[in-house]
């Protein structure tokens, strides 16, 4: 029985997350391990800092990569926004806004909150008049709407009128970080966090995170202790920036493959990239078109990184799904929750953004489809 070898798929990874690991990002995962507190591992902080601050497009000082997944970005968000009793305003058009809503209600804040239907956005008046309604300390909504596709368009309007009404603007940027343009400054977007697995394609693992003087202040301010040690902003900050003491044993190696991941970003550079991703998109849905499987969301308001395609008439989207995995070694997603059995999430994110994967897919497709 034992040793137990395990053998991984080498899969081609088409679905919303984790994007294909660079290469590179790889390649540092393997360096030797260093301590938490190595000036070395310091020195890296510094530099991703200022590599996520380009991302981010921000010059906020507050800008970490936090242990843990996107979520805990969501709940370092929230955490450290909010206290007991606090009113926050949630526009939910989808599975995600509808997490950042449950775990609101989970920190004990009044949460008021919006909704579209799957595959719709909201209007800036829309946005306006819910905020309208009594004086909310936090709007929060999700820029990139991973279960729909759709893209949440006039952030910058939406935040100049939360700010016109005494809120502060937390944007959820987990797909579509490094995938679409993100601009926390131009947009005076007051708090984001997002996630390392998915346009900037390293391993899960760590949450890029940016409060700007707005979102720093409201916790610097704060009457109660943030209810989560572990995703205390503070402490984050004094182990990246300030006394650099202890506050939890930080893995090196994610922190190396992210590194490198950020390095191939922005060599490239961040508008070509977008320009790129662009592309390769606009191939799938052309060739998604042909198959007679559109994209659902309007090209208007459709994300480059996230596709949800139309499941065509008289095909099981879930054996399509089974076969393209066991016998094409292709992982593409199925819908959330209404649309579950109507559509198809295909994600090109990051290093997973390649004509060749597109083309390889929509011929998977194809002979599937026959
Ligand atoms: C928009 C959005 N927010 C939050 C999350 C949660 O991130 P994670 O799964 O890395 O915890 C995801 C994950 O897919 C997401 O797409």
């Amino acid at each position: 029985m034992f040793p137990m070898p395990f053998e991984v798929p080498n899969r081609i990874l088409l679905g919303p997350g984790p994007s294909m690991t660079y290469p590179a990002a790889m390649q540092a995962l393997a360096t030797p391990t260093i301590g938490h507190l190595d000036p070395s591992l310091l020195a890296l902080y510094a530099e991703e800092q200022t590599l996520l601050r380009h991302v981010f497009q921000t010059e906020n000082e507050w800008t970490f990569a936090l242990s843990g997944t996107g979520t805990s970005g969501m709940e370092a968000a929230l955490a450290n926004l909010l206290e007991p009793g606090d009113p926050i305003l949630v526009a939910v058009k989808g599975y995600f806004g509808a997490r950042l809503a449950e775990m609101s209600t989970r920190l004990g804040v009044q949460v008021d909150r919006i909704e579209k239907a799957l595959g719709e956005i909201f209007s800036v008046e829309e946005i306006e008049a819910a905020l309208q309604r009594k004086p909310f300390k936090l709007l929060a909504l999700v820029h990139a709407e991973t279960s729909t596709g759709a893209e949440q368009l006039h952030i910058a309007e939406i935040a100049a009128a939360a700010h016109r009404h005494g809120a502060l603007l937390l944007l959820d940027t987990v797909t579509s970080l490094g995938g679409i343009p993100v601009r926390i400054d131009a947009w005076e977007v007051d708090a984001a966090y997002s996630a390392s697995q998915k346009n900037l394609s390293a391993p899960s693992g760590l949450a890029p995170i940016t409060f700007g003087p707005r979102a720093r202040e409201v916790v610097e301010k704060r009457k109660t202790p943030v209810s989560s040690f572990y995703l205390d902003l503070h402490q984050y900050a004094d182990y990246w920036n300030g006394a650099h003491a202890y506050h939890h044993t930080a893995s090196a190696s994610l922190h190396f493959a992210l590194h490198a991941a950020l390095n191939i970003l922005v060599e490239e550079g961040l508008e070509s990239g977008f320009t790129r991703f662009r592309a390769n998109a606009e191939r799938l849905w052309v060739g998604l078109e042909e198959l007679g499987a559109p994209a659902f969301i309007p090209p208007a308001y459709r994300l480059p990184p996230l596709t949800t395609a139309r499941v065509p008439e008289g095909v099981d989207p879930h054996a399509v799904r089974a076969r393209l995995l066991q016998e094409h070694n292709i992982e593409i997603a199925a819908g959330f929750g209404a649309l579950k059995d109507t559509v198809w999430r295909i994600g090109l994110m990051g290093y997973s953004s390649r004509p060749e994967n597109v083309d390889l897919l929509l011929s998977a497709l194809k002979s599937l489809f026959r």
